[in-house]
């Protein structure tokens, strides 16, 4: 049984006299101890996405179809207090503004201590040791000090490890990552990559890793869902999809790294931009940039269909086409 089951999920806001579509027959699934990357342009749907499944979706926006199951429980229609309880215990978040996710007012080591406290039965004091722990497994040297720090006293990168803490303290058993490392300078983001490998080595953490970058899923991820213009287009493991993309807007994406180019040795450019929600064009949402596309492409929306190792939405892998 998959530990998150999204399925169809519609998410739509209002915006003047328009109804637009943000999230279209959304549907994906995390196993127990995988790494799923989610990865595509900005606007796509991604944050969305992430943020329905911890039940913070801001409005307007709001779910108008599909249900989402985590740990074989619906999640879409509980009370604020069952959510908080998910939230945590079940499902931990980071997101890409370290600064947002923590009080200014309050030191790291209360704001940690507090939430270890809500989540487990231990006093203060063995709390405040669990934070230490917690810091210095993921390579804060001198944590007891830290504890006593404020957020702007300390780095980007040191605030990004303490918001995984803080996300992880309960052991959640999946951690939703949108762009963790986006807002942080190379050497810091590999440090950033690195604790959420050692979450996944020691702790068997499931991790939904949000990112714009191709070069970290190929890295991190067992599998991969590409979104465009609020569905997904791809959904397929890594390794097939680095190798072989199969929906040209995936190849694009690839063709788009270079270690990656060299590795399957061909060079795609992609032009253009992805269309708004107000003006998403007919058919297949990435015709008009698609170096493939073909009459039916401009007129029929293509579902997800088998593609090599896994699906994709394209009419070039219809059997029937
Ligand atoms: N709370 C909201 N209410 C209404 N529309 C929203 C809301 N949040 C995002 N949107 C819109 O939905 C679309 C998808 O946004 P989303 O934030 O999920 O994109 P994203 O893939 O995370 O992009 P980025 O890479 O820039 O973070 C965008 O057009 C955005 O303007
Ligand atoms: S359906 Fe057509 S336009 Fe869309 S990605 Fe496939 S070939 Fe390109
Ligand atoms: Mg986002």
């Amino acid at each position: 049984m998959p530990l998150l089951d999204i399925q169809h999920l519609r998410i739509e806001f209002v915006q003047g006299r328009k109804r637009l579509v943000a999230l279209d027959d959304v549907s994906l699934a995390i196993d127990p101890e995988e790494v799923l990357g989610v990865v595509g342009e900005s606007g796509a749907g991604k944050s969305l996405t992430a943020m329905s499944v911890i039940g913070l979706l801001n409005p307007p926006a709001t779910v108008t179809r599909g249900q989402i199951t985590i740990d074989g429980r619906r999640s879409d229609n509980l009370t604020d207090r069952q959510l908080r309880r998910i939230r945590g215990k079940i499902v931990g978040a980071v997101f890409q503004e370290s600064l947002t996710s923590l009080n200014p007012l309050y030191t790291i080591g209360r704001q940690l201590v507090q939430t270890i406290c809500v989540h487990s039965d231990l006093t203060a004091r063995a709390a405040r040791g669990r934070a230490v722990d917690l810091l210095a497994e993921f390579g804060l040297s001198t944590p007891e000090r830290q504890l006593d720090a404020y957020p702007h006293q300390l780095s980007g990168g040191m605030r990004q490890r303490v918001v995984i803490a803080l996300a992880v303290c309960a052991n959640p058993r999946l951690l939703i990552a949108d762009e963790p490392t986006t807002a942080l300078d190379v050497s810091t983001q590999a440090q950033i990559l690195a604790v959420l490998r050692r979450l996944r080595r020691e702790y068997r953490t499931a991790i939904m890793l949000i990112t714009h970058d191709m070069g970290v899923i190929a890295e991190m991820a067992d599998r991969v869902a590409v979104m465009y213009a609020g569905r997904i287009v791809e959904d397929a493991p890594v390794r097939e999809v680095v190798a072989h993309p199969q929906h040209p807007y995936t190849a694009a994406l690839i063709g788009a790294i270079p270690r990656l180019r060299r590795q399957v040795g061909r060079l795609t450019r992609i032009d253009g931009a992805m269309p708004p929600l107000s003006a998403l064009p007919r058919g297949c949402a990435f015709h008009p940039r698609c170096p493939k596309a073909f009459a039916r492409c401009r007129e029929e929306r293509p579902p997800m269909l088998s593609s090599g190792g896994g699906r994709a939405a394209c009419w070039l892998f219809d059997g029937n086409g």
